[in-house]
């Protein structure tokens, strides 16, 4: 099985997972591992459809500016149920998924909550305050996180459909990290029983508008 890296962060591909994604075989899943960024521009709304990608690049902040952390902004309102897509900020790949009203439902579902090890997110480094809640986020739909692994940083794949698997005969749609094996829920909560010690960073995010979410900044 093959792994992704730290290095991987520098790749400028894109992609986009899709919760009802078509059947995968281990050369698409491997594809996956090397996930698709798309950086956006560092002011102002940036759609996030694949007819968008040759005009996000065109507005790729300089190296400088990544380097430097300059703001990812990303157009919320372009994302449909169940889509996630991958943005490039300081150098890290960052998920944004629009979670549907059933895979919220799943996430407080009473056997998936005794099986995690921070259900609270009581390990306060992992997400900022306003993100300590059951969804971890902000808006309850739009998930945010680093896309790397809290074991050793591979960038784990996207699995988000409510079926038994390979890794997992109880699988209830998550994050699975193929390198050693991590579990992360929909809200990037780490599984009980997997080499990762916490559940995945959420980054410091705020909406600038309703629908325009902006990576990077706090809300002061
Ligand atoms: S890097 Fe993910 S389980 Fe080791």
């Amino acid at each position: 099985m093959s792994q992704a890296t730290g290095s991987d962060t520098h790749q400028t591909t894109t992609e986009r997972d899709v919760a009802e994604s078509q059947p995968r075989t281990a050369a698409t899943d491997s594809m996956r591992r090397h996930f698709l960024v798309a950086a956006a521009a560092t002011t102002g709304a940036v759609g996030v459809g694949l007819a968008a990608w040759p005009f996000l690049a065109s507005l790729r902040p300089s190296a400088k500016a990544q380097s430097e952390g300059a703001p990812v902004s990303v157009d919320v309102s372009r994302l449909e149920p169940g889509e996630q897509v991958t943005v490039l900020w300081r150098g890290k790949p960052v998920w944004v998924l629009r979670r549907t009203p059933e895979m919220l439902e799943r996430m407080t579902h009473p056997h998936w909550i005794d099986g995690l090890r921070d259900p609270d997110s009581e390990v306060t480094t992992q997400q900022p305050p306003y993100a300590q809640n059951p969804y971890r986020s902000l808006r309850p739909d739009i998930f945010v996180a680093v896309a790397l692994c809290t074991h050793l940083g591979c960038v784990p794949l996207f699995e988000p459909q409510a079926v038994s698997r390979a890794f997992d005969d109880n699988w209830m749609g998550g994050y699975f990290c193929p390198c050693h094996g991590s579990k992360f829920d929909l809200a990037g909560r780490v599984t009980k029983n997997v080499p990762a010690p916490t559940n995945l960073v959420v980054p410091p995010h705020r909406y600038v508008r309703p629908d325009v979410l902006e990576i990077g900044i706090d809300y002061a």
